[in-house]
């Protein structure tokens, strides 16, 4: 049997496995022109490892050292038959490279965007995430990663059943200068397209006096994989509360602002807070399940975004990481 063109190795900051680490033999091997051959292997090992990380690969470059050619990435994403997603209903400003490929959010760089697995603030997601280092930052900007079973397991019993009993109502308010507009949001001018999508998401939507819009969205605390069955922590409670933000960021927003009105907050379904200890506890799991590995530029790095939840660390200078995303899936 012929010499595979790439190396499955354990990676050294891997936590039960995540990420694989597949590495090119060759640095002038194109990840695209090596996608039959990694096809089976993603097929194969994703299930199991939650996400997997190209290393070494051109991609459109003359050599891995090269910067990558993100239309070379997005070919490279959708070559796994899956129409590639545009961002809807999205909860930070991006920007959209090329059909299908995105900036990851332009958050500011200075703040840490905690583990989340994508869109899990809502009904609808994408069951796959690719990301592309084509720039990695100097100093920080690392895309941290967890395993969501593993979350699930290790979150307290108490929690876990209070979280699934009771649900989560996420409420968003757009717009004011305090958070991306709903015309961007939904990506359209068109009052009654809102409230169209909103009715087929099962998205309540309310115009405020002011002429601003406000959504609620009743969600899982936590979901089952299609394909493997597992149970996986999935939501997005402890970044959508208001205990997220830093405490001068609260206050300051708390003074001007009813809660109903904060950009974003969560509180469970039945209309309850959310204990603030409960999401104190839960964070600390997050913390604890954290795979960080600096980014290569060049690297691309799979996710099956069920089993495996990302995070953005503060960075300084340029940086440059693009995702696309592709599989639909809704909560049943
Ligand atoms: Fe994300």
């Amino acid at each position: 049997m012929a010499e595979r063109s790439f190396t499955i190795e354990d990676f050294p900051q891997a936590r039960g496995g995540l990420p694989l680490l597949v590495r090119a033999r060759d640095p002038r091997l194109d990840l695209l022109d090596a996608f039959a051959e990694l096809e089976p292997l993603v097929r194969d090992w994703l299930p199991r490892c939650a996400g997997i990380l190209f290393r070494g690969f051109a991609l459109g470059s003359a050599g891995s050292s090269g910067a990558p050619s993100v239309e070379r990435f997005r070919a490279f994403a959708a070559a796994f038959g899956h129409p590639l997603l545009s961002y809807e209903f999205g909860s930070t400003p991006r920007t959209n490279v090329t059909s299908g490929v995105y900036t990851s959010t332009e958050y500011p760089a200075d703040q840490h965007i905690p583990l989340h697995n994508e869109q899990a603030y809502t009904r609808d997601w994408p069951m796959r995430i690719w990301f592309c280092c084509v720039q990695a930052a100097a100093v920080g900007g690392e895309t941290p990663i967890a395993d969501s079973r593993a979350i699930y397991r290790k979150i307290p019993a108490d929690i876990r059943e209070r979280f699934e009993r009771r649900g989560l109502m996420y409420v968003r308010n757009y717009g004011n200068g305090l958070d991306v507009p709903w015309q961007k949001v939904f990506n359209t001018e068109d009052r009654a397209a809102v409230e169209a999508y909103c009715r087929d998401h099962r998205i309540l939507c309310d115009w405020k006096e002011d002429g601003e819009l406000r959504t609620r969205q009743i969600c899982q605390a936590t979901a089952r994989h299609p394909v493997t069955g597992e149970a996986v922590w999935f939501n997005q409670a402890h970044l959508f509360h208001v205990s997220n933000l830093p405490e001068e960021a609260r206050s300051a927003l708390l003074d001007i602002l009813d809660e109903e009105d904060l950009p974003r907050n969560v509180h469970h379904a039945d209309g309850g807070p959310i204990d603030p200890a409960d999401l104190a506890a839960i964070r600390a799991v997050l913390a604890e399940e954290t795979v960080l590995f600096p980014w290569e530029t060049g690297d691309v790095m799979m996710l099956d975004n069920m089993l495996a939840a990302h995070a953005r660390t503060p960075f300084s200078g340029p940086r440059k990481v693009v995702v696309a995303m592709a599989e639909p899936h809704s909560a049943d």
